[in-house]
């Protein structure tokens, strides 16, 4: 592979298929996404209170920016990507929210 591709990524490219292997789950406390994203919505948490809770992203922290993905974006089945991509889809993820849900 060459350098990085300068196109930034988007939440669009959460659903496309893929050849990369999917994240769904903290493997350190074996906690699926799913069911971290159901706990969330279910009781309003944040990350640090869903990590305080259930241990997720406190091991060895990879599931970290996977974890802020699925909060912000609603999905549980994330393809494999670098940090920084992740990071800029949150942030999109995040802007919308703001968008949609003004003050
Ligand atoms: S995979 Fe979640 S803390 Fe290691």
């Amino acid at each position: 592979m060459g350098p990085a591709a300068s196109t930034k990524p988007t939440i669009a490219d959460l659903d496309r298929p893929t050849r990369r292997v999917r994240v769904e789950r903290c493997v350190c406390f074996d906690q699926p996404f799913e069911k971290l994203l159901k706990l969330a919505r279910e009781e309003g948490l944040t990350l640090e209170q869903l990590s305080e809770r259930t241990g997720c992203c406190t091991g060895c922290g990879m599931c970290k920016p996977y974890v802020r993905v699925v909060l912000t974006t609603g999905r549980t089945s994330i393809p494999l990507m670098n940090g920084r991509d992740l990071n800029a889809i949150a942030q999109q993820a995040e802007a919308q929210a703001r968008a949609d849900n003004p003050g």
